[in-house]
């Protein structure tokens, strides 16, 4: 192992004066390449490396071209804000090699993200480089967020890779159009906290194709997300897709227009998923899941206005976020526990409404277990086709319900 590594480690250097004698010999149109390439192999822990690539971050936002290479060859670097507007109308990250973050141990006590972008507009990040948190040492505290872009306009997250985030690996908020192509993201199936992506208050998000397996949510969306489209992704392991939690701690929170698309779970805890916390308001409208195939997932459907994480909410209380239209279409494959379908809304009046099921056949993993669906409180309509196991769905009692309320499309249907 010792002997492998240190036959790296002499490669490694020796690639590294090649292309630190190549950047030297290129026009120096681009002063921070060189900069870098000196803080390369200074050891761990290297402060003057970030402190240079936060200068040369500088150097190109202020310039016109706009490329910079993020390289931090064997050294681990701390936290990092590449800070924006930029002078570069466009400014296109090319991530080479391994990135690697400082343990815990190093980590200053001020920082609760790794790398973060803010008010960095039309930012692409490329290359085949791979962020490596080294999560490991926090997964029981629960901190420090992987990368994040905070307030930009027009964003390109194009094959990025990201392992073992101390906390969530990616989060987008304040963001303003946004694509994230075959993004990569790895943690292992038990690391707390580990959400590959989490979008909040932002406004057109593609999240087209990528895998992602972590130990927590593959993606949150959370208040004041609009238009989020994910298509062809491949959660697992960990929680599924979720919309919310929303409505914490009293919160109002919005979401709407959200379209997952031609996703499939793989050995996840749960497949899709809208959660809300009682006592929060806003509502949640126009989600559609479709498509969908899931493989010995423990909790395929879940849609619940229940959801106390830390028991520190009551349960059915107002206000609630309420819910409007959210279509379940199109899934198919096998469920891990009896638990398939979970719909659980509010007693209280239009918590829930426009709850579309239609063309689902999950089975169970194992066929003698028996599969079960919750569906109460809610009118269901059921479209295109059946829907397995058989899901009845029970209207809020008459109590509550307001009798001015009519929406003639809605009826409480049990499939045969
Ligand atoms: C950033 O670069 C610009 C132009 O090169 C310079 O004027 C400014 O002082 C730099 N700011 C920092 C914080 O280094
Ligand atoms: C973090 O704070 C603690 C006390 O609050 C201090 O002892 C420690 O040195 C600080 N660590 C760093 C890296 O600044
Ligand atoms: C999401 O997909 C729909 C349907 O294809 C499309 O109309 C919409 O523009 C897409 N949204 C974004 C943010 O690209």
């Amino acid at each position: 192992m010792a002997t492998h590594y240190s036959a790296v480690a002499v490669t490694f250097v020796l690639s590294l004066i090649i292309i630190g004698f190549i950047v030297f010999m290129q026009p120096r149109n681009n002063k921070f390449d060189a900069k870098v390439v000196r803080a390369v192999g200074d050891g761990v822990n290297d402060d003057s490396l970030a402190l240079s690539l936060i200068d040369a971050w500088n150097a190109t936002c202020h310039s016109t071209t706009g490329l910079f290479k993020l390289s931090t060859g064997n050294s681990q670097v701390g936290p990092l804000t590449f800070t924006g507007p930029c002078i570069a109308k466009k400014m296109v990250v090319n991530v080479v090699g391994n990135v690697i973050a400082q343990p815990k141990n190093a980590w200053p006590n001020n920082s609760d993200t790794w790398i973060k972008f803010t008010n960095v507009h039309n930012l692409v990040i490329t290359g085949t480089g791979t962020f490596d948190g080294q999560g490991s040492g926090w997964w029981n505290c629960d901190k420090v967020i992987g990368l994040a872009f905070h307030n930009c306009n027009g964003l390109f997250l194009n094959g990025l890779t990201s392992v073992n985030s101390p906390r969530n690996h990616v989060s987008i908020n304040a963001c303003n159009g946004a694509t994230i192509s075959n993004i990569n993201i790895r943690a292992p199936w038990d690391s707390p906290n580990t959400d590959g992506i989490d979008i909040s208050d932002s406004n057109g998000v593609n999240v087209i194709g990528g895998h992602i397996g972590t130990g927590d949510d593959c993606i949150a969306i959370n208040g004041g997300s609009y238009n989020i489209n994910i298509t062809s992704l491949n959660c697992g392991p960990g929680h599924g897709i979720s919309v919310g939690s929303l409505g914490r701690n009293g919160a109002n929170d919005v979401v709407k227009n959200i379209r997952v698309i031609g996703a499939t779970f793989t050995d996840t805890q749960n497949g899709v998923r809208i959660k809300t916390v009682p006592g929060g308001s806003g509502s949640a409208s126009q989600i559609t899941f479709s498509g969908i195939t899931m493989t010995r997932v423990q909790h395929p459907i879940i849609l619940t206005q229940f959801y106390c994480p830390h028991k520190s909410c009551t349960k059915d209380i107002l206000p609630v976020v309420q819910i409007n239209g959210v279509s379940f279409l199109d899934i198919h494959g096998t469920s891990a526990t009896p638990d398939a379908i979970s719909i659980s809304c509010s007693a209280h009046p239009k918590s829930c409404v426009g709850i579309t099921l239609g063309k689902i056949n999950i089975q169970p993993v194992n066929p003698s277990m028996k599969l079960v669906t919750t569906c109460k409180n809610v009118y269901a309509r059921f479209i295109l086709g059946p829907v397995v196991p058989r899901v009845v769905c029970t209207p809020p009692p008459p109590t509550l319900t307001d009798h001015n309320y009519k929406d003639h499309n809605q009826h409480a249907i049990a499939t045969s």
